[in-house]
């Protein structure tokens, strides 16, 4: 429980921002961090001394105990990035060509939204969005319908940021795949929480990021690129390898990572990863299903207070939105702070069109969304919170 009795409401610091940043992190991912920093400090890959080898080692491991963890044969397919936002981007724009249409749904984030709307703008390419019930799932029949001579890429979120949705990868996988067309994934919200198996589910380009439900630290992230798939880099420079060239080199997965890799984050990821295996990745779903249950069902309970998405916490991961009738969000956001010491995200969430899928739009939703340390207990500190503010704020 990351509730302190012992402070007052105000400080209590409850934290329900997972789908943001998890918070805390495993102590073994503090101390990774702080010992790579302090006392292996070396730039991989670069120099031949101790250190560099040392801090080599370490990125690799972190590469396989990814490559195990998404079932993967080589690693090297694996490439890091600052975050998913950066991953979709090195994906992006390394795989789409002039004249490509892409297609995508409409729970996609603006890390997805925005690099496709730049990239449309500029006459680069067009576009399609997958419309979605309220409760999040993509319409699937307009899919069928939508491909066309120059499609190229389907671009699939595979978790709701704002209403936790996930997303039938495998049946729209095969539909892509069917027509010869490739599959981004946007595991910004899953990866770490729902089981990812790339042999069982055909993927040809994951983005995932090390902060959030891998319980790693800030500036971490990767891109998953299937064999076969070549991606024109983003960034090209130094590697560390093959310096006589005066172009960037061809293997991978130096060909999309290029300058210092953050291996402070990365030895915090490695632990973050190494947490979740040893826990068990189905311990940690069962726990966060079990909480949304609990906070769904408890949050009904006030007739003022409308919650999004789903009922059935398995078609679900963690992010659950809610509003109160006749009441602001923001100030929703603002008095759990101040008055309980809750901390949440508030607005549209870099999702406007989930939002415009939902009917929030554009005053959005409170966002609350439990991680792996918060407990039963907590949960009902929040409702209680939910239900003071709906009781003076709210109408029927
Ligand atoms: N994508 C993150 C969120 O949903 C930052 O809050």
């Amino acid at each position: 429980m990351n509730c302190n009795k012992d402070k007052t409401n105000k400080e209590l610091n409850l934290y329900f921002d997972n789908s943001a940043t998890s918070w805390p992190k495993p102590d073994v991912v503090y101390r990774a961090a702080e010992l790579q920093m302090r006392k292996m400090c070396g730039n991989p890959g670069r120099s031949g001394h101790t250190r560099t080898l040392e801090t080599d080692r370490l990125i690799y491991r972190t590469r396989e105990a990814l490559a195990a963890l998404f079932n993967v044969d080589d690693p090297s397919r694996i490439i890091f990035a600052l975050n998913a936002t950066d991953a979709i981007n090195i994906a992006l724009k390394g795989f789409l060509k002039a004249g490509n249409h892409v297609i995508f749904t409409a729970l996609e984030h603006n890390s997805v939204l925005r690099p496709l709307g730049s990239l449309r703008r500029d006459g680069w390419i067009t576009t399609t969005m997958i419309p979605s019930t309220p409760e999040g799932h993509p319409d699937l029949q307009f899919l069928e319908n939508a491909y066309r001579p120059q499609t190229s890429l389907l671009v699939i979120n595979h978790a709701s940021n704002v209403i936790g949705t996930v997303t039938p990868l495998r049946e729209m996988i095969k539909s892509a795949h069917q027509r010869g067309v490739k599959v981004l994934v946007d595991a910004a919200q899953t990866a770490g929480a729902l089981p990812i198996d790339l042999k069982e589910t055909d993927i040809d380009l994951l983005a995932f990021t090390g902060h959030k439900s891998l319980l790693g630290p800030t500036g971490t992230g990767g891109l998953y690129v299937k064999a076969g798939i070549d991606l024109k880099p983003l960034r090209e420079g130094g590697t560390g390898s093959q310096s006589e060239l005066d172009l960037h080199p061809e293997s991978m997965p130096e060909r999309l990572e290029a300058g210092t890799l953050n291996s402070a984050g990365l030895a915090g990821l490695l632990e973050g990863i190494n947490f979740i295996r040893e826990t068990g990745l189905d311990q940690i779903r069962k726990h966060e299903m079990a909480l949304r249950r609990l906070l769904r069902d408890q949050l009904l309970e006030s007739p003022q207070v409308v919650v999004y998405g789903p009922e059935e916490a398995d078609e679900c991961a963690g992010s659950l939105s809610f509003t109160i009738k006749g009441t602001d969000c923001g100030e929703i956001g603002y008095i759990l702070e101040r008055n309980y010491g809750i901390l949440c995200r508030t607005g549209l969430h870099c999702a406007p069109l989930a939002h415009q899928a939902i009917g929030t739009f554009p005053g959005g939703t409170v966002r609350l969304s439990p991680g792996f340390f918060t407990s039963p207990a907590d949960i009902m500190y929040l409702v209680n919170a939910v239900r003071d503010i709906a009781a003076l704020t709210g109408r029927e």
